[in-house]
C-alpha cells in the first residue's frame, strides 16, 4: 500500500516535471504573431484553430467558434480538453456588452467536508487527485450549450460536424504529445481497470482516432444538453464512475447548472480589465495585483529589471495571501471582492512594501509547503469577424484529470476536487493551501486560479489573453498584458517574453530557467528573496490576441507548446 502511494507520488512528480522545452529552448519563437483583418483563434492545437476559424468563415461568431474550439481541444488535446472536465469564458460582445459564463465542475451531492482525510485527520492527496473520488461533476457540455444557446448563431449540428469529422479521421501526434502520453503509461494502467485509447506507446506522427468520442458527439449534436445531464451517455457515464468506486449519480447531473456571473471589472491606466469572478480567484487577484503595481513607474523601472520584479512579486505574494484565506465559491462564501480591491486597502497591504529587503512570507500568513505547477488546462482566445471577443479557461486540473477515461464515451474524468481545500493550511497540488472559505461541501464549485481576461484600451477592445499552469496562470496573464501596456511588446513578443512567479507559499520567485540576468538574482537575494530557477521549466503557456491600432489582429501563440494562431 505504501509502495504504491509512493509510486503515485513519484509519478504525478515525474508528470509535472515532464518535458515542455524551456524558454531558453525556444527562442526559435517568432517575434510577430499571424496578423490577420477579421477573426482568429488561438489555442493549444492547430486542429481546433482551424476548426473554429473555418466555422467563423462560414459565418459563424466568436461562440460558435468556442464550442467548436472546446470539442476539438475534446478530440486533439486530451491532455486537458475533454467532456470530463469544466471551465470559464469571459465575453466582451461587439456592442461593448460583458459577462462571463461559469461552467465549472460541482463537489458532488455526497460530497463531505473531511472526505480527503484519514482516521487521523490527515489529508490523502492521491484520493483528491487521482481516480474516481476526485473527480468533479463535469461542467463543460453543459458550458458549450449554456453559451450556444445564449449567443450562438449556426446550427450545433454544423459546429460539431467538423469536430466530429476530426474524431473520426484523427488528430496526429505531435512530438510534446507522445512524450506526454508515454510518460503517462504508468498511471493510466494504474487508475483505469482496462486498457484505454491511450494504453499504448506513442511515437510522434501517429494518428489517434477516437471513434467512441465522435459517436458521443454525434448524440450531443442529435439529442441535446440532456444527453449528458440525465440521458443515456449519463446513464453511461455515472454507472462508469460508480463501478470504479466513485459518488456521482444521475442526479448531480440533472441538477448541475451553469452560471452567468458578472464579470470582475478594473481600471490600470487607461485600460479596462475584464477578467473570471469568484469561484475563480482569478480576476480579484489580477484586479489586486495591478492596481497595487499601478502606483510605480513599472516603465521606467524597465522590463523584468530588479526593482520591476521587486514591486509585482510583493504585489503577488499579498494577494495569493488573501486567496488562501478569503476566496472560494460565491454561492456559499461571502467573498468580500469590493474590500480586497479597494485602494485603500490594497495602500494598507503594501505599506510595509521596502525596496531594500523582502516581505518574509511567513509575516504576513504561517505555513512552509511544497509546490510546483504544470500546464494541464487549456485557454483559447477568439475573435470574430463582427467584433465579439472571448476569452475561454477550461480544465481536467491535472494531466488527463483523474486518468480515469471512460472508454465507451472516449474522454477522460477531471480531478477537480483536488482544488478544494481537503484540510486548512494543507497545499493542493499547486502548493495553494486554503480555508473555509474553499472547504468542501455537497454542490459546491471549488477555487479557481483561471483567469481569462479581455482587456479594452479607451473604450475598445484590445487583448483577450488567458493560460493554463494552475496557481501561476494569474502572474503569467498579469506579465502579458504589461509587457504589451508598459513595456512595448507586441503580443507575440509579449508572449514569448520570460516569466516569473511568487505565490505567497513556498516563500519564493519562480523563474524560468537561464532567462534572467545572473547580477539581477543574485541582487535579489541578497535582498530576502528566495531565488528557485530550476523547478519550473516554463510558466504558462498564453494564448492570445491583440488588436493594433489599423484594427489588424495580432495572435500570440505560446512556442512552449504545440500553440497555433489561425485566423483570416
Ligand atoms: O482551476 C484551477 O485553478 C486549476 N484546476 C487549473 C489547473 C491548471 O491550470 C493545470 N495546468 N496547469
Amino acid at each position: 500500500m505504501k509502495k504504491s502511494i509512493l509510486l503515485i507520488i513519484f509519478s504525478l512528480f515525474l508528470a509535472c516535471k515532464s518535458a515542455p522545452p524551456t524558454i531558453s529552448e525556444n527562442i526559435s519563437a517568432p517575434e510577430v504573431g499571424l496578423i490577420t483583418e477579421n477573426a482568429m483563434v488561438v489555442s493549444a492545437r492547430a486542429e481546433a484553430s482551424q476548426i473554429a476559424s473555418d466555422i467563423m468563415k462560414q459565418g459563424g461568431n466568436a461562440f460558435d467558434a468556442m464550442v467548436a474550439t472546446e470539442m476539438a481541444l475534446a478530440v486533439s488535446y486530451p491532455f486537458a480538453g475533454s467532456l470530463g472536465g469544466g471551465g470559464f469564458m469571459v465575453y466582451r460582445k461587439a456592442n461593448g456588452d460583458i459577462g462571463s459564463l461559469d461552467f465549472r465542475e460541482k463537489a458532488p451531492l455526497a460530497a463531505s467536508k473531511d472526505m480527503y482525510l484519514d482516521e487521523s485527520g490527515n489529508a490523502i492527496s492521491e484520493k483528491s487527485q487521482l481516480g474516481s473520488l476526485a473527480i468533479g461533476v463535469p461542467g463543460t457540455v453543459a458550458g458549450i450549450f449554456s453559451v450556444h444557446e445564449k449567443l450562438g448563431s449556426l446550427p450545433i449540428e454544423t459546429i460539431l460536424a467538423p469536430v466530429i469529422a476530426l474524431a473520426k479521421k484523427g488528430y496526429v501526434v505531435s512530438e510534446g504529445q507522445a512524450k506526454s502520453f508515454n510518460s503517462h503509461q504508468g498511471l493510466f494502467g494504474q487508475v483505469n481497470k482496462t486498457s484505454i485509447l491511450y494504453t499504448k506507446s506513442f511515437k510522434t506522427g501517429d494518428t489517434v482516432k477516437n471513434l467512441a468520442l465522435a459517436k458521443t458527439l454525434q448524440k450531443l449534436a442529435d439529442n441535446g444538453r440532456s444527453e449528458y445531464y440525465g440521458g443515456k451517455t449519463g446513464e453511461i457515464l455515472v454507472d462508469f464512475i460508480q463501478d470504479n468506486g466513485g459518488i456521482i449519480t444521475l442526479e448531480d447531473l440533472k441538477s448541475y447548472e451553469t452560471v452567468w456571473r458578472k464579470p470582475i471589472t478594473f481600471n490600470y491606466k487607461n485600460l479596462r480589465v475584464i477578467s473570471m469572478a469568484p469561484p475563480s480567484s482569478g480576476g480579484v487577484a489580477l484586479a489586486q495585483i495591478l492596481k497595487t503595481v499601478e502606483k510605480f513607474p513599472l516603465q521606467e523601472f524597465g522590463h523584468n529589471s530588479l526593482k520591476t520584479i521587486q514591486v509585482i512579486t510583493e504585489a503577488e505574494r499579498r494577494a495569493y495571501a488573501d486567496r488562501s484565506y478569503y476566496l472560494g465559491d460565491p454561492d456559499f462564501y461571502d467573498v468580500p471582492v469590493e474590500k480586497l480591491t479597494s485602494d485603500s486597502y490594497l495602500d494598507v497591504r503594501m505599506e510595509n512594501f521596502s525596496f531594500d529587503r523582502a516581505t518574509p512570507s511567513n509575516s504576513l500568513k504561517h505555513g512552509a509547503i511544497p509546490g510546483y505547477e504544470s500546464l494541464e488546462t487549456t485557454h483559447y482566445s477568439i475573435v470574430d469577424q463582427f467584433g465579439n471577443a472571448i476569452a475561454v479557461t477550461s480544465t481536467l486540473n491535472g494531466a488527463y484529470g483523474s486518468k480515469l477515461y471512460v472508454e465507451e464515451l472516449g474522454f477522460f474524468l477531471n480531478n477537480e476536487m483536488d482544488d478544494f481545500s481537503a484540510k486548512p493550511g494543507v497545499p493542493n497540488m499547486f502548493g495553494l493551501i486554503g480555508a473555509e472559505a474553499n472547504s468542501i461541501a455537497p454542490e459546491k464549485r471549488m477555487l479557481s486560479s483561471m483567469t481569462p481576461t479581455i482587456v479594452e484600451k479607451d473604450g475598445k477592445f484590445w487583448m483577450s489573453v488567458g493560460t493554463p499552469g494552475g496557481a501561476t496562470i494569474i502572474t503569467s496573464v498579469l506579465q502579458t498584458i504589461l509587457n504589451v501596456s508598459e513595456f512595448g511588446m507586441n503580443m507575440q513578443e509579449a508572449v514569448n517574453a520570460p516569466r516569473f512567479h511568487h505565490q505567497w507559499l513556498p516563500d519564493e520567485i519562480r523563474f524560468e530557467p537561464n532567462s534572467f540576468d545572473k547580477e539581477m538574482l543574485q541582487t535579489l537575494e541578497e535582498k530576502g528573496y528566495n531565488i528557485n530557477e530550476k523547478d519550473s521549466p516554463i510558466l504558462g503557456k498564453v494564448d492570445a490576441i491583440l488588436k493594433l491600432p489599423n484594427g489588424n489582429l495580432e495572435g500570440g501563440a505560446d512556442r512552449r507548446g504545440d500553440d497555433t494562431a489561425i485566423g483570416f
